[in-house]
């Protein structure tokens, strides 16, 4: 029993107590005090029955019971009629004991049963939860009006919204999105999931859309399920251009054999023309022209063969960052004339890398020079390298023209160029390599503002490079 119960129970016993002293020490013949005592009994009954429930209160009757009815005998004899109410009066009081006792211990325990439901219910929203955000799909419900009811980790961390611009908000303006009211609506009205894909905010994404249905089967609005597609896209981009690379290179490499023994001969044939033509100038400037433009041939050719030739890599242990520091004098002149400033964070902690240094050089190059050749009216190029985990990440970023949209794609296609005297194999044979080192190149850039290249390639740990010997 607590403190409040012993308080009460004290209060109780004292309320029998004195009511039955009062009867006792009243004159039998003050009928009227009698009867308003007698009543007065019910107090501590009641008290007693909401207290300690049924026990307590067919206690308290029984016990007024006791102490009332020695009193009766007092008046045996002589108001015979009353007797008999006077002991139906005591059934009474073990009756209110009773019934209180039993409408209280009814209630207590409805009470205590809804306490559990409550628990049970918590616990299985908590559980619901729990499943929903270790979910990495987006998964938001909205209600019949397209008003947002709630979401999961898993939409706030793919769309990178923020939790309270999400709440209570219409679907259509938080997702930016025109169509996807008409299809929730669709849902709605046709009771059947609808699939679709689509980009949100940037995010290309399928979306499975459920009706959702209260226990009585009305529909309290849809469930939208939101599967990242972009890594999927990436993948599937990844192979195509792969698959490209490779036929273009075989087709390439067939012609450009073809075209070079020709090329040799014309050459020859016109050095000797060379020294025939000594005395004739106009004939003699034709034939640098010729030269020239063979020369100009033959680096084509011979880049294209570079690239296509499945020629064995020379793969060694080299330090990158002072490949890099390399890259900065070579580049330092042609970025001077195009007034281009190069920044370059390159750490202290010497970074490993195994492979072909010259080839990584080739490919660094390529991108460093797109990066010049972006900012016509000078600019900032940034460089730089940063440890993640087993790769190493050369950031380079330009301030310069930057990409549109529909060529981003395109860039890495062979013979994809934008430029008067560009070939289009400059990031072709940089993608080809990275990826030959088991590295990727992704581009980030926004028209006017610049672009981003982010290339990532495997770091040698210092077990490897015990191993390797080099
Ligand atoms: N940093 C950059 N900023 C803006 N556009 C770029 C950048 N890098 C590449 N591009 C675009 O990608 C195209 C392809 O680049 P790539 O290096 O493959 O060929 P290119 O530079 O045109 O010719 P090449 O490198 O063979 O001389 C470029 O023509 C240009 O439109
Ligand atoms: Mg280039």
């Amino acid at each position: 029993m607590n403190k409040t119960g012993r308080v009460d129970f004290i209060i109780i016993i004292f309320l029998v107590i004195v009511i039955t002293l009062l009867h006792y020490f009243t004159p039998f013949d003050k009928w009227g005090f009698h009867e308003f005592y007698r009543r007065l009994y019910y107090i501590p009954i009641i008290l007693s029955a909401f207290r300690f429930r049924l026990k307590g209160g067919i206690i308290t009757a029984v016990a007024v019971s006791t102490l009332y009815a020695p009193h009766l005998l007092l008046y045996w004899g002589s108001l015979n009629i009353d007797i008999l109410n006077q002991f139906l009066e005591i059934v009474l009081f073990i009756t209110v004991g009773l019934i209180t006792g039993f409408l209280v211990e009814k209630r207590d325990n409805q009470q205590k049963l809804l306490k559990h439901q409550i628990i049970k219910l918590t616990e299985l929203e908590n559980y619901t939860n729990n499943i929903l955000n270790s979910i990495v799909n987006g998964v938001i419900a909205v209600d019949n009006d397209g008003k947002i009811t709630s979401f999961n980790e898993g939409a706030l961390n793919l769309f990178n919204f923020n939790r309270n611009d999400v709440k209570g908000q219409p679907i259509e303006e938080v997702f930016e999105h025109d169509r996807i009211k008409k299809w929730i609506n669709k849902v709605l009205a046709t009771d059947e999931v609808l699939r679709e894909e689509t980009k949100i905010k940037q995010i290309p994404v399928k979306l499975h859309i459920y009706p959702l249905k209260t226990p009585e089967r009305k529909t309290k609005g849809v469930v939208l399920v939101c599967e990242d597609l972009a890594e999927i896209k990436e993948l599937e981009e990844q192979v195509r251009r792969a698959e490209r690379l490779s036929a273009v290179g075989e087709f390439a490499s067939g012609v450009a054999h073809e075209i070079r023994n020709p090329l040799a001969i014309i050459k020859t044939v016109s050095e000797t023309l060379k020294d025939e033509a000594k005395r004739n100038n106009e004939i003699k400037e034709a034939i640098n022209i010729i030269n020239e433009e063979i020369d100009r041939a033959d680096t084509v050719i011979k880049e294209l063969l570079d690239f296509a030739r499945p020629h064995k890599a020379r793969k060694e242990n080299f330090i990158l960052n002072d490949l890099l520091k390399e890259l900065m004098l070579l580049t330092r002149k042609y970025a001077k004339q195009h007034e281009v400033v190069i920044q370059a964070d390159i750490p202290k902690k010497q970074i490993n890398v195994y492979g072909d240094p010259e080839k990584i050089k080739q490919a660094l190059i390529n991108v460093i020079l797109n990066g010049i050749q972006a900012m016509p009216r000078g600019g900032i190029l940034d460089i730089n390298l940063k440890l993640q985990g087993n790769e190493v990440i050369i950031n380079i970023k330009d301030t310069g023209v930057g990409i549109d949209e529909e060529h981003k794609e395109k860039i890495f296609n062979p013979f994809f160029t934008t430029k008067d005297e560009g070939t289009g194999l400059g990031l072709t044979i940089t993608y080809k390599i990275i990826e030959e080192h088991g590295g990727k190149i992704q581009v980030k850039s926004q028209k006017r503002e610049g672009s981003l290249f982010i290339i990532t390639l495997p770091i040698r740990s210092e077990k490897g490079l015990e191993n390797s010997g080099g």
